[in-house]
């Protein structure tokens, strides 16, 4: 049974308390088994049993949850590194798109990649994610949109969950654009999903949730309804992107199929906010995304003072988003949003878990959840946002193991 000792501050994020409450212990430490916390408290209480333990060093840092990434698009074909200078130069996402670039450019690249080549660069991305503290990701497919590559995307997050240590939980996202074979016929494509896709996916358990990108320009707000409806009824939990480009009443489904959560929401009305605080449905903001596509934040105080729960996430993708430092999504969140570095780690933690549904197992430091964590080399939340270093994060665990950085020498005298 480890010991983890010489703790600065420990973020617990627990359970309870709204979106600023981090909860946080001066001079910490924390005992796990079997890669479950037994107890965190501060050193002067810890339990006399404990003792005896050789311990490991935290070096006075400040330690927090692992960090929960709830919304990327890990697995695609190709980068669009093309579009990043379009778009400083004038043209919008949706004019590059029109162009023949955007989502299905990704999948056309996407459709000719093998599983291998798909592999080899996740698990490149998974341990630099792994390095800056990420222990969970949830990725979506939508890069394939036809039944096959969207079975390829899915088997490819579950044999990647077992191959690396970030624990990953799957979205499907066949409703993620209209493919180019049903340009014509976007009607027949729903058919597809609701009768073709969701029932082979479902059946096989490939993914918890169904996402719908909902927007004038990929699917509207009765397609979205349908599909997931019908993924609903097979077991999978809807999620939304909304209101993302325009306000599309995106938030308005979202609380009304009771989804799991509704992402972007850049351009959500007033009547969203209120209908997302009614039916407790997360709210995941993308500070990345907002960034890269030169838009007015999504606005996280009339969020927060609604009583809307608030994530942060990456949204990695090879378009809106191509990054996966959610410690960076953290740090926007602060400066775009106007959120506090405490509501920030709230929102990338304790709330991003409960956009996944594992809010009882991961999140937080309490005992009986994972012994996930992060050891950052900063006094505390507010100094690590603030002073934000490249290498700020020192070592990550998932389940009481080390996975990623610098080793930790035992505590000389404790
Ligand atoms: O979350 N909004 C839709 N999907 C992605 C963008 C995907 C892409 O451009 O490839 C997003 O921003
Ligand atoms: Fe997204």
């Amino acid at each position: 049974m480890p010991v983890l000792s010489n703790i600065g501050c420990l973020a617990s994020c627990a359970a309870g308390g709204g979106q600023s409450e981090i909860r946080p212990i001066s001079n910490a430490a924390m005992a796990w088994e079997e890669g479950r916390i037994l107890w965190v408290g501060t050193r002067s209480e810890e339990p006399v049993q404990y003792r005896g333990i050789p311990r490991l060093n935290a070096g006075g840092g400040l330690v927090v949850p692992g960090l929960v990434d709830c919304h990327t698009h890990l697995a695609f074909g190709g980068w669009r590194a093309g579009e990043f200078e379009q778009r400083i130069r004038g043209e919008s996402y949706l004019q590059i798109a029109h162009r023949g670039g955007g989502i299905l450019s990704t999948v056309e690249k996407t459709r000719l990649s093998t599983s291998r080549e798909l592999a080899r660069r996740c698990l490149g991305f998974l341990a630099e994610m792994a390095a800056l503290g990420t222990t969970t990701a949830e990725c979506k497919s939508g890069y394939g949109l036809d039944l096959k590559t969207e079975i390829r995307l899915l088997e490819l997050y579950r044999d990647l969950d077992q191959r690396q240590p970030i624990r990953l939980v799957s979205t499907f996202l066949g409703a993620h654009a209209i493919p180019a074979e049903y340009a014509t016929n976007p009607e027949e494509y729903v058919r597809l999903i609701v009768e073709g896709m969701l029932p082979e996916i479902a059946g096989r358990k490939l993914a918890r949730f169904c996402d719908v990108f909902v927007e004038e320009s990929a699917f509207s707000r009765e397609q979205g309804r349908t599909i997931l409806e019908a993924g609903r009824r097979l077991g999978l939990a809807p999620k939304l992107h909304a209101d993302q480009l325009s306000d599309g009443g995106g938030a308005l489904l979202a609380a009304e199929v009771g989804a799991m959560s509704a992402d972007h929401l850049e351009r959500i009305s007033a009547q969203g906010i209120q209908a997302l605080a009614e039916r407790d449905v997360v709210a995941v903001s993308l500070p990345l995304a907002t960034l890269y596509l030169n838009q007015s934040p999504m606005p996280a105080r009339r969020l927060i003072e609604a009583g809307v729960r608030v994530a942060v996430a990456t949204d990695f993708n090879p378009g809106s988003a191509p990054s996966y430092h959610l410690p960076l999504a953290m740090m926007l969140a602060c400066n775009l949003q106007r959120m506090t570095p405490a509501e920030a780690l709230k929102g990338a933690t304790l709330f991003a878990a409960k956009a996944l549904g594992l809010d009882g197992e991961i999140g937080s430091l309490e005992a009986g959840k994972r012994a996930d964590f992060a050891i950052i080399d900063a006094e505390d939340v507010n100094h690590w946002l603030y002073h934000f270093r490249p290498t700020a994060c020192r070592a990550t665990f998932i389940e009481g193991r080390q996975v990623a950085g610098v080793g930790l020498g035992p505590v000389a005298s404790d």
